[in-house]
């Protein structure tokens, strides 16, 4: 065999190793590329998605002080805490001693009071009307035992 024929034959055997090697290894890493590209195309998603519903209920959540609650969702059956289509609000201290039974009472409601789900009173907003609840009873007692009639 000539060098010059030996030369070619080397020559086209590399060719071929390169050609069943190379490309599968080219292939590969560009999978690789590809997959962890859309990984982390993935993963924005996710992140934007998130931050979109936490906006969203940042701007649902009103936080509304526990007068403004009253005003908005109880004054018109216990008008000042007073008798109205509800019964006075001046016993509640003994027919919810605990924040949790009280809590949970207004957020079924009962009969003609209407249940409040968290998307109409937040979490924290029920916590601002508990405390106003619960001062507003207490002074409508106080107003009682005094003679006087309840008010500010
Ligand atoms: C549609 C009228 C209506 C609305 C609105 C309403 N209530 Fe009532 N509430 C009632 C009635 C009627 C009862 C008596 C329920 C029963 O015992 O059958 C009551 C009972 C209560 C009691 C129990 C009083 C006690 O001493 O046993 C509390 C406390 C109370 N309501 C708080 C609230 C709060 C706080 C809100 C606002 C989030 C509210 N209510 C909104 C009608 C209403």
């Amino acid at each position: 065999m000539s060098s010059r024929l030996r030369f070619l034959c080397e020559r086209s055997f590399i060719i071929m190793l390169m050609q069943l090697f190379l490309k599968p290894l080219i292939l590969f890493t560009l999978l690789i590329c590809l997959s962890s590209c859309s990984m982390g195309e993935e993963m924005r998603r996710i992140e934007a998605a998130k931050q979109a519903s936490q906006l969203q209920q940042a701007s649902t959540s009103t936080n509304l002080t526990g007068e403004q609650i009253f005003v908005r969702s109880c004054n018109t059956c216990h008008p000042s805490g007073k008798l109205g289509m509800g019964p006075r609000l001046d016993l509640v201290a003994e027919h919810f001693p605990s924040d949790p039974a009280l809590t949970a009472f207004i957020r079924r409601g009962k009969g003609i009071m209407p249940p409040q789900p968290k998307d109409s009173i937040n979490d924290d907003e029920l916590n601002n009307l508990i405390g106003y609840l619960r001062n507003l009873s207490a002074d409508l007692r106080d107003a009682n035992t005094a003679g006087k009639v309840p008010g500010k």
